[in-house]
């Protein structure tokens, strides 16, 4: 493996980057890899600015938050986080009711008292990484067998997380990069105390909500601050009313300078998760077979929750989260979807793999190593086509139910019970924890949605797979019922299932069961054996996707990129997105999206006011803020007598980056990185330069809010506004 990195290394010296923007690099290879392009492209600093593990850097002031939702960035020498309105969206939800509606009002601490711990929160900095590649392969090569292989990796990925020297009790752990091809080790500190510090209200925040959403031109101030607090000593420590405020390594100086087209700009962050090395039959495969499924079991549970939100105020908080986060996912796939239908990708990723092909069939050797991978992975979608789109029905719409992750919990309890040595006392201290969940299901009222949607999604799966490959506990279930309107005797079942079931009768019935519970009577209650049964179809088909994607991807996509890397020899490649803390660098760009369209790079208060529509949510101004606007009480972040609100850059960012700091060239903080744009959904997958954007609100917008919309003066004190 070594020898690849160096192999890497020399071909830098002639190569030139792929393509402006693209890349998410790795920060431990920034001087090897993109310092002197990035210097070229405007950036005034050096690579250790940016990541360096024996002095403060600007990488100790990007976080990652729970553990790769989302990413933020330290804004003060107290702990001070910015983030995204969507990244502190769940939470703020958690703390509102309909009295204290912050979701709706927003929300400003106004001392550190008053802000509000985030239960189950973390914010975690990288310490450090090394790379452990060797170490790993130069075991791993010996092995033929991939199962073999694969375990032996396992095995010696935890040994060296586990001989990591660690005095200051970090979270290490190893990540595998380029599909198996390196591997590095990361420390963390994490930190389990952060609090809501202030949220604008959601007419700001999530201005547009779900129609702008992926969108250009945006109007959005999608922003929220959190604080790190520590123990005394400033160590990570679980929340106490005694801790302190976070005092960082280094926190981000923001500039009020603005952006300017073709200006350099570069984002530290999370992302979570690309495809960039899919074959061409992967492409098909998603285009035609697993998004479509996708498409239409999450639509299911997107507008019936839509109906009960929109009915009962109370409703909507309860479900303000998973609703969010849904739907996102739910626009993400038709984006992409709409865009691997142009075919376009799919056409060119197959001339680049007539090329390759080319280059492997002109040496034997190459052929015996990388002639089959395209063929292989093509078997395997044929085999998991045929498990579609029923798999797809059941782990994205069944399984992504309320109710049945709440049943989950019930099989969890059986696997318990399962020992028939079990005395009385003993099942009872067994059943104990389960008591408390039953309680936070109840609390968290959604059932009569989910009962719903439970419904909707088992008419799905019966009325759309061959009834030979339907669950066999759905056909049993409903053989009970008059099949010649199967839509009816769905819901005479579930109907049926919530009337028997004191699971799901309430929770007076659920704890009473509880209480007298043996494996026996669990194995008889309707809903748990409609959960078993529907996770015992799930393992089955499982085990198809694990032979299939799992071992073919192990096997086949490593082999493929090292192939590409060396029939590419003079191109710099940067891995898959891993959760990992990644940089990218561009300029700010407009662009052209369609025939006879052209996008400005910017968008202005006017967008607002233009935009505004009292008789719709998503488009509500706050009358405080339509006032200063027409009054145009923009204090000193006015350009040009206009208040800027979003920009477009062209660096690569996905789920995870979002909250990322969008610094300029001296690292100073310009914006945050929220979204990207409806032309390059596809963008997981491969970039097109011409259309692939970055949406980040303007620092200059976030400072408006938080000053003069919010006047809370507080937060403005902290800030190191240059
Ligand atoms: N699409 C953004 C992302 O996934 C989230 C935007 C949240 N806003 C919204 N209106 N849903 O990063």
């Amino acid at each position: 493996m070594k020898k690849i990195t160096l192999f890497i290394v020399c071909s830098l010296i002639i190569s030139s980057i792929c393509y402006a923007g693209e890349g998410m690099w790795l920060p431990i290879l920034l001087k090897q890899y993109n310092e002197k392009d990035m210097q070229n492209q405007g950036l005034k600093l050096s690579a250790e600015d940016i990541y360096d593990i024996n002095h403060s850097s600007i990488k100790d002031a990007v976080i990652v938050l729970n553990d790769g939702m989302c990413t933020a960035e330290i804004v003060s020498d107290q702990g001070l986080l910015f983030t995204n309105h969507h990244c502190g969206y769940e939470s703020i939800a958690e703390h509102s009711t309909v009295e204290h509606d912050y979701l709706k009002n927003g929300f400003w601490a106004k001392n550190h008292g008053e802000e509000l711990p985030n239960q189950g929160m973390t914010a975690a900095r990288l310490v450090y990484m090394k790379d452990v590649t060797s170490i790993i392969l130069d075991e791993a090569n010996k092995i033929k067998n991939e199962d073999v292989r694969a375990i032996r990796i396992k095995v010696l990925r935890d040994s060296l997380e586990k001989a990591e020297p660690n005095p200051n009790n970090y979270k290490i752990q190893i990540n595998s990069f380029f599909y198996g091809n390196e591997f590095y080790l990361l420390a963390y500190e994490v930190f389990p105390d952060v609090r809501l510090v202030g949220a604008p209200p959601s007419a700001i925040g999530k201005f547009g909500g779900d129609q702008d959403n992926w969108m250009w031109p945006r109007h959005t101030g999608d922003f929220s601050i959190l604080r790190i607090y520590t123990d005394k000593d400033g160590k990570p420590a679980k929340f106490s009313k005694d801790n302190i405020p976070y005092k960082p390594k280094y926190f981000l100086p923001i500039s009020l300078k603005g952006v300017k087209k073709d200006d350099y700009t570069m984002i530290l962050g999370y992302p979570g998760n690309t495809q960039r090395y899919l074959t061409s039959d992967e492409f098909e495969y998603n285009c035609k077979v697993h998004n479509p499924a996708v498409i239409e079991a999450m639509a299911l549970q997107i507008n019936i929750m839509k109906q009960d939100m929109d009915a009962d105020r109370a409703v909507a908080l309860t479900m303000a989260g998973d609703f969010a986060s849904t739907s996102n996912s739910y626009k993400y796939m038709l984006g992409q979807e709409r865009q691997l239908k142009q075919n376009t990708y799919i056409l060119q990723q197959k001339e680049k793999e007539a090329k390759f092909m080319e280059w492997v069939n002109a040496d034997e050797s190459r052929k015996l190593k990388y002639g089959k991978i395209f063929d292989k992975i093509r078997d395997a979608n044929e085999k998991l086509k045929t498990i579609e789109p029923a798999y797809s029905y059941v782990a994205y719409g069944f399984f992504g139910i309320k109710n049945i992750q709440y049943g989950l919990m019930f099989y969890g309890l059986h696997k318990n019970l399962e020992n028939d040595k079990l005395s009385r006392q003993d099942i009872d201290s067994l059943v104990a924890p389960y008591k408390n969940k039953v309680k936070s299901y109840y609390e968290k009222n959604t059932v009569s949605t989910d009962k719903k949607v439970l419904a909707s999604e088992i008419y799905l799966i019966c009325s759309r797979v061959p009834e030979e490959k339907q669950p066999s506990i759905l056909i049993k279930a409903l053989s009970k019922y008059k099949k010649n309107d199967l839509k009816l005797a769905v819901d005479n079942y579930v109907n049926d299932l919530y009337a028997n079931s004191p699971l799901l009768q309430s929770e007076a019935n659920c704890h009473k069961f509880l209480g007298k519970i043996s494996m026996k009577k669990l194995e008889k209650d309707p809903f748990f054996k409609l959960v078993s049964g529907m996770i015992n179809y799930y393992f089955a088909t499982l085990s198809v996707v694990e032979s299939n994607v799992t071992q073919i991807r192990r096997e086949n996509t490593r082999l493929y990129i090292q192939g590409l890397r060396e029939w590419q020899s003079d191109k710099k490649f940067y891995p898959d997105a891993n959760s990992t803390l990644r940089v990218t660098y561009g300029k700010v760009s407009p662009y052209i999206p369609r025939d006879a369209v052209s996008f400005k790079y910017y968008t202005t208060y006017q967008g607002i006011l233009e935009k505004y529509n009292p008789q719709d949510p998503e488009f509500d101004v706050p009358s405080r803020q339509l006032d200063l606007l027409r009054n145009k009480q923009f204090g000193r972040y006015a350009e040009n007598d206009t208040l800027r609100i979003d920009f477009l850059t062209t660096t690569d960012i996905t789920g995870g980056n979002s909250g990322s700091p969008v610094m300029d060239a001296q690292g100073k903080l310009i914006g945050l990185a929220f979204d990207g744009d409806w032309e390059s959904m596809i963008g997981d997958l491969v970039v097109d330069p011409k259309v692939n954007r970055t949406i980040a609100v303007d620092i200059r917008y976030v400072l408006w809010v938080i000053d003069i919309y919010a006047g809370a003066q507080n937060i403005m004190s902290e800030l190191k506004i240059e």
